[in-house]
């Protein structure tokens, strides 16, 4: 592992995932051209979210994290981006209350196209074809043309993802992510819900507190920080050579960063230290995400660790934890220990997701309560470590889709035909994604009640 890194050192390790390109000179061509594109994202960007999870790992922040399972190119619209944004910003608001800590906003978005498969084959009827492996790599249809994966889609992704990051950049400063704004969508939203009586103290609490404000002269005239926000991109680095054609040199401090996205994350199933996707990502300087499921053992981790993060940079890594509502008890604390043991800096999130998917009248779906659940059992144990838990990563859309099933409309599984309009896996729509920030932000304030009890006590 001490040999020297490149952008394409990866390519002499053994990967997972790969596509099977009918014609690799045509990929490499595409590749010699994204080589030549503008950056997405800039170094400067990067070093300043992982100075902002720096705070999150030392327990003066929260992170969170959402987007797409995987972004399409049929969906790709400005409708579909602002309702993401908004939804996105409520929840931001609601946690930034509950905290009472700064909250990291980075987006699955922009950039979150390919897609690990645990077959390499898809069934349907007695047909046989490759799997949908996300946008950037080959099309959903079920048909043999439309499952060969075709190079040209890598500079359809480069380009939905500018057009997606442009309009997020100007949305973020350019008045769209005023605090007034949020929290007149938040009252909207809490009026409208059948669970408003419960959500109406937080929210009056927050209505109370902007009233203070403005009373005492602080707007979003004279104070840009209400009417501006940090928001920052991520996504899967799966497809490696299109994130080595992206892989910059940036000119201040000499380093390697990927430009793809402010924020790049190994998934579970290419996690294996000697491989590639390792390699790649030990090498740039972008703050990184590391799937942890239940197969990850402690020495495991903490080897991983010494790979991706050798010098311990507060920031440089987030551990996004995907153990399943029945299976976070057994695998975190484990986890946990062997980190705090050993003095690692990372950025704890829950991942309440991948590990509580069924299949339901033929639909992958999630159901609500296990969500809540495995994001409880989450606070409620790094509480009981000691440790901060820094963040949830959450797959949502700002759309009025049926894809998980529960929340306070109680979305049945006979209602899942409705709105399944998921590339891949069942996202929480905006009602549910606002209404588990609710419920998180009531536990943060129940988490920090008792802290104050300890301490006066
Ligand atoms: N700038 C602050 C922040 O990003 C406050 C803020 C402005 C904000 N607009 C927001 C917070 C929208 C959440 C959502 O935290
Ligand atoms: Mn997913």
């Amino acid at each position: 592992m001490a040999q020297t890194w490149t952008p394409n050192s990866w390519r002499q390790k053994p990967i997972q995932q790969v596509p099977d390109y009918p014609d690799l000179a045509v990929l490499d061509s595409v590749e010699a051209r994204l080589a030549k594109y503008p950056p997405l994202v800039f170094a400067g960007e990067a070093r300043r979210l992982r100075s902002a999870l720096a705070n999150v790992a030392e327990g003066r922040g929260f992170l969170l994290q959402g987007g797409d399972c995987a972004e399409s190119f049929a969906e790709h619209g400005a409708d579909t981006i602002r309702d993401f944004f908004r939804a996105f910003l409520q929840m931001a608001v609601v946690l930034t209350f509950g905290a009472q800590q700064p909250v990291v906003k980075v987006g699955r978005i922009a950039g979150q196209f390919a897609k690990p498969r645990s077959s390499g084959v898809e069934k349907q009827g007695d047909m046989t074809l490759p799997s949908y492996r996300g946008d950037i790599i080959n099309g959903i249809e079920f048909t043999e043309e439309a499952r060969v994966p075709n190079p040209e889609r890598q500079v359809m992704a480069y380009r939905q993802s500018a057009a997606t990051l442009n309009l997020l950049r100007a949305f973020a400063m350019g008045g769209y992510a005023n605090l007034e704004n949020v929290h007149q969508w938040m009252l909207g939203f809490v009026k409208d819900s059948p669970q408003a009586e419960r959500y109406r103290k937080l929210a009056d609490r927050i209505s109370e507190t902007m009233d203070f404000m403005k009373a005492i002269g602080i707007t979003a005239e004279n104070h840009p920080s209400l009417r501006e926000t940090d928001f920052f991109t991520s996504h899967e680095a799966l497809l490696l050579g299109y994130e080595q054609a992206l892989t910059r040199v940036d000119s201040t401090s000499g380093d390697w960063y990927a430009t793809s996205g402010h924020m790049i994350w190994i998934g579970d199933r290419t996690r294996q230290p000697d491989h590639a996707h390792i390699e790649y990502c030990r090498g740039i300087k972008n703050p990184l995400g590391l799937k942890c499921g239940p197969s990850l053992t402690a020495d495991g981790l903490l080897e991983l660790i010494d790979i991706l993060n050798p010098a311990n940079e507060a920031g440089r890594l987030t551990l996004i934890c995907r153990f399943g509502h029945d299976k976070v008890a057994e695998h975190l604390p484990r986890l946990i220990r062997a980190v705090e043991r050993e003095g690692k800096k990372v950025v704890w999130s829950c991942d309440p997701m991948h590990g509580n998917t069924i299949t339901l009248n033929n639909y992958k779906t999630r159901p609500f309560e296990r969500i809540l659940s495995e994001v409880e059992s989450f606070f409620q144990i790094h509480r009981a470590e000691g440790s901060h838990p820094g963040g949830i990563h959450i797959e949502m859309t700002g759309n009025d889709v049926t894809e998980c099933t529960g929340g306070a409309r109680a979305l049945s599984g006979d209602d899942l035909a409705d709105r399944y309009h998921t590339h891949c896996d069942p996202r929480l729509n905006a009602d549910q994604a606002l209404e588990l920030a609710f419920l998180l932000a009531e536990r943060m304030k129940g988490g920090r009640d008792e802290k104050k009890m300890v301490i006066n006590g």
